[in-house]
């Protein structure tokens, strides 16, 4: 265990298509898996649309940005992570669909291989326990942009042997990310305060009776947080907010982790952020 020369990256949603990108920038060979060659069309062409916009700016070469698009392979089965050194997980955040993914990496994945989960409120060491060798299960946690925020948790679940351990951690910095240690507890360190002071400043909306533009202003001129919480909130996906909230909320019953109901209310309607177009704000 060590050396990382191939990497699959399971999911090119927002946060598999960031790491993937932040893998092939690296110049690693990566292997990217979507469930339809359309959904890993899609995420291709968003990496090379960013890698374009650095190239514009003059931050990459045009063909460094070539040679980092074809370094990302498309595949819709998970057979071709074979030959993988270290594959990310970034699927559903659902803990059954995590542990049944795990089981069959266990089985096609050579037996060096370090399994990583990207999950945000999840359990590693429940996924982990879906495989016969959970010492090589480890946490990813990335932040979203991925390809902008220089963290990313490492994340030692209950069974989470040193060598794998390290090797993900000295990966994290491989692809220009600052990495930090810490263990399998719930929302692990960042998502355990940034979760519930989202949730803080959503009821201040009700309460304070803000506006959403507002709250924005105040946390970025009077606490100095680089973009508001509404506008955070929407970029995360109030979906995604929302679900570790609750999951936040299951594992530790403090009422600060539960979902504020506005937002509930805001993911039923399906006014989920960017991504639907519409949340706190307008998108085009
Ligand atoms: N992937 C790759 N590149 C991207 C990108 C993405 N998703 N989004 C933007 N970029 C690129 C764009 O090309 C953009 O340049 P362009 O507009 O000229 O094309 C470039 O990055 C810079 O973008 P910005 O000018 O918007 O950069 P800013 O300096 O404004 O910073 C930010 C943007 C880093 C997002 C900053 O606003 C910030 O730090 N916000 C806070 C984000 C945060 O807190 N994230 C954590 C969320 S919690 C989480 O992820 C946990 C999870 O478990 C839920």
């Amino acid at each position: 265990m060590g050396e990382i020369r191939n990497v699959g990256v399971v999911g090119l949603g927002a946060m598999g298509a960031g790491i993937a990108q932040l893998c092939v920038e690296a110049g690693v060979d990566t292997v990217g898996r979507e469930v339809s060659a359309e959904l890993g069309e899609k995420a291709r062409d968003q990496i090379g649309h960013f890698l374009t916009r650095k190239v514009e700016k003059g931050q990459l070469e045009q063909a460094a940005r070539d040679e980092a698009v074809g370094r990302l392979t498309l595949t819709t089965e998970l057979d071709d992570f074979a030959d993988c050194d270290l594959v990310i997980e970034a699927i559903v955040e659902e803990l059954e669909p995590k542990r049944e993914l795990f089981a069959e990496l266990d089985r096609i994945c050579g037996p060096a291989a370090v399994l990583a989960t990207n999950t945000s409120a999840l359990s590693v060491t429940e996924i982990a326990a879906a495989t016969t060798k959970p010492g090589r299960v480890v946490g990813m946690h990335f932040f979203n942009p991925a390809p902008l925020m220089p963290l990313v948790e490492i994340v030692r679940a209950e069974l989470t042997a040193d060598a794998p351990y390290e090797t993900a951690y000295a990966f994290g910095e491989r692809i220009g990310k600052t990495p930090i240690r810490c263990h399998d507890t719930p929302g692990f360190v960042v998502n355990r305060v940034l979760i519930p002071l989202l949730n803080d400043c959503i009821r201040v909306l009700d309460e304070s009776r803000v506006t959403p533009e507002d709250l924005d202003t105040g946390m970025k001129g009077g606490a100095g947080w680089p973009m508001g919480p509404c506008a955070l909130v929407d970029l995360v996906g109030i979906d995604v907010h929302v679900h570790a909230s609750e999951a936040l909320y299951e594992k530790t019953r403090e009422p600060r982790m539960a979902p504020p109901p506005r937002l509930v209310a805001m993911r039923n309607a399906g006014l989920l952020g960017r991504k639907s177009g519409r949340g706190f704000y307008a998108y085009d």
